[in-house]
This record gives C-alpha cells, structure tokens and sequence, in this order.
C-alpha cells in the first residue's frame, strides 16, 4: 500500500461521484440528495485524514513538487483548500437538493474541489514520492485508511483550520 496511490485513487471516486450527479435524474431529488450525502462524507473524511497523517508528513519531508516553491506552500495552499470546499460543501447543504441553486452550490464545491486534486496531484503527492520512503507510505497509507474506516459510516465534523497555524504546528 501506499498513501499517495490510496489519494489518488480517491480523487478518481470523488470525479466519478460528481460526474453521476451531473447525469442523474434532476427530478429525483431524494436520489439527489442521498447521492450528495454520500460524497459530501466521502470529501470530508478523505480531507480529514490528509489533514492528521499526509500534511504533517509532508511538512516534515517535502521540498517543494512540480511548480511549487516549498512544501510549506504546498501545505498552506491545501489547507486553504479544504476550507474552501468544506465551505462549498456547507453552502450545498443550505439549498434544498434539486433546486436550481443547489446545482450551483455543488458545480462551486465542484470547481474548488478539482483545482485542489489538480493542485494536490502535481505538487504535493510527487513531492513526497521523492521524498518518503516505501515504508513510511505504506505506513501512512494503513493509518489514513484505518481512520476512514472508523469514520465512514457517520462522516466526521468539519473543523476549518488556519493554514499558516497548520504549517508552524506540523514544522516544529
Ligand atoms: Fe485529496
Ligand atoms: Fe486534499
């Protein structure tokens, strides 16, 4: 196992669940919903887990990957991020599912969630296959699967965090 094919992979799910709800039935609301709830869990714990076993290892470890200056960009950059699509994910929650306005709440959830994985693929994910070993991967790719485990059934709170705090926290 490795944690940055175990990200990886989930981005693919993520795309593929907003892709369904862009084809689904737009009559169907309780589908709509039923659908949204699962990914809404589905981004919030695959954030989470990030944020307590794969950020604070690339703060310790990363350089800097694709075009990104430092890791501690990359991290500030993804924090900021996940913020922003938990905010996206709370603005969805507001609109009745279905209704014109909740399309509009999840394409915004949509477009931030994409240029993060975009981001987060080219930058940090290569920057720490160059820097940590197989073993720490693999590690960390049985911690951050176990954590998901435990919370996918209910979904966790969603708790934004300052991104400078973050980085200082995770570099000491
Ligand atoms: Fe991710
Ligand atoms: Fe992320």
């Amino acid at each position: 196992m490795d944690v940055t094919e175990v990200i990886l992979h989930q981005h693919a799910e993520q795309r593929r669940m907003f892709a369904m709800i862009e084809e689904w039935p737009r009559d169907d609301e309780a589908g709509l919903d039923a659908l949204w709830k699962r990914l809404e869990i589905l981004l919030e714990v695959h954030a989470d887990a990030e944020e307590r076993f794969f950020y604070p290892e690339l703060v310790r470890l990363g350089t800097g990957g694709g075009d990104a200056p430092s890791a501690q960009e990359e991290v500030e950059d993804a924090i900021k991020d996940h913020n922003e699509i938990r905010d996206g994910i709370r603005a969805v929650r507001r609109c009745e599912a279905g209704s014109d306005k909740w399309y509009a709440a999840v394409l915004e959830t949509n477009v931030a969630n994409s240029d993060h994985m975009a981001e987060e693929e080219r930058q940090d994910l290569t920057d720490f296959r160059h820097h940590a070993s197989l073993t720490l991967r693999h590690d960390l790719a049985v911690q951050f699967l176990r954590y998901e485990s435990q919370h996918w059934a209910r979904g966790v709170k969603p708790v934004d965090k300052d991104p400078e705090e973050f980085v200082e926290e995770h570099e000491a």
